[in-house]
């Protein structure tokens, strides 16, 4: 399923989760690049290593059946979250993406243990196989590229079981959305950017107090809340290239541009995107490096 922008860059003080945006059906089939994400995510690693490792006394627990929403190409799902859970523990990863599924088929999938399939979290029509089923279900840097997260979590909450439990990492506000954003308005490449799959519009990206805004709604939704807290991260990049292949990877409208403009927009979004980095000369060896600073929400809350 493919959706159109069409309050794309409605500002207001409605919480962005609640913009409804329209959805058409669509048979264009693009693709992503899994090895890509797999060699540039050096970055949405560290942040997975940190968030596990905070809460590995729960996690070690789950003895029971999971899911990681928005697992892209499995390397996180198999690395890094499996080895925190129980022995006992299965999961199964999830993605909007086919391309990203079938590479995390190929390479990780483990006999009974890990297995992975095609998922939108935001459909209307969960699939009855999931509803109610997990005992435990996690999701990093993937929520906030859904048009409707409000969708996300409540099919969240119908497929936990009684007294389940989420872990989640939803990036509010980072650099990189807003030169998105721009850089699909140009007319250079706006016609080529009708249809996408994941927005480009963050939910908490205009909100004045996102941590509020996501324990609201999860409160709403039914969840009991945990933890839910908002954070500054950075790292510490020597260019801004690894970091930019990450994202490229997964933007699947990127292959609705012709070929040779293509490779003009990918420009213009490094372009951009350096823009808004700091970078310095750092004293211990004298190397110029990227600061990179944004921030995240990480929520645990059961049901
Ligand atoms: C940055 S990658 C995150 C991969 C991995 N979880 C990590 O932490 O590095 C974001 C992934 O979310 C997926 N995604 C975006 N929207 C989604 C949706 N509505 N349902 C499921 N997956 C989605 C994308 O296809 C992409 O593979």
């Amino acid at each position: 399923m493919y959706m159109k922008i069409c309050s794309t860059f409605f500002k207001s003080s409605i919480p962005n989760y609640l913009i409804l945006r329209t959805i058409t059906l669509q048979s264009t089939k693009y693709s992503s690049n899994p090895p890509l994400y797999v060699s540039s995510n050096k970055n949405q690693r560290h942040n997975a290593w940190t968030v596990i490792d905070e809460f590995s006394d729960e996690l070690r627990k789950i003895s029971g059946k999971c899911m990681d929403i928005g697992c892209g190409p499995g390397d996180i799902t198999n690395d890094i979250i499996l080895p925190a859970l129980h022995p006992n523990a299965v999961i199964i990863g999830t993605d909007i993406s086919e391309d990203m599924i079938k590479y995390a088929r190929k390479t990780y999938s483990k006999e009974k243990q890990l297995d992975f399939d095609v998922l939108d979290i935001q459909t209307k029509e969960l699939p009855a196989k999931y509803i109610s089923e997990f005992d435990h279900i996690f999701s990093f840097h993937a929520l906030h590229w859904c048009f409707d997260i409000k969708q996300a979590f409540k099919n969240i909450y119908r497929m936990l079981r009684p007294n389940g439990t989420m872990l989640v990492l939803v990036v509010s506000l980072h650099p990189i959305c807003k030169v998105i954003q721009e850089t699909i308005q140009d007319n250079r490449f706006a016609p080529y950017i009708k249809d996408v799959n994941i927005s480009p519009v963050w939910p908490f990206q205009d909100s004045v107090n996102p941590n509020r805004e996501l324990k609201g709604l999860l409160k709403e939704i039914g969840f009991k809340i945990d933890h839910c807290s908002h954070r500054n991260v950075y790292h510490f990049d020597d260019n801004s290239d690894q970091f930019l292949s990450s994202i490229l990877a997964f933007l699947e409208f990127i292959d609705n541009i012709p070929h040779d403009q293509k490779e003009i927009f990918k420009k213009e979004i490094a372009r951009k995107f350096t823009e808004t980095q700091i970078s310095f000369k750092r004293s211990s060896d004298n190397k110029t490096v990227i600061l990179n600073v944004y921030n995240l929400l990480i929520a645990f809350a059961k049901k």
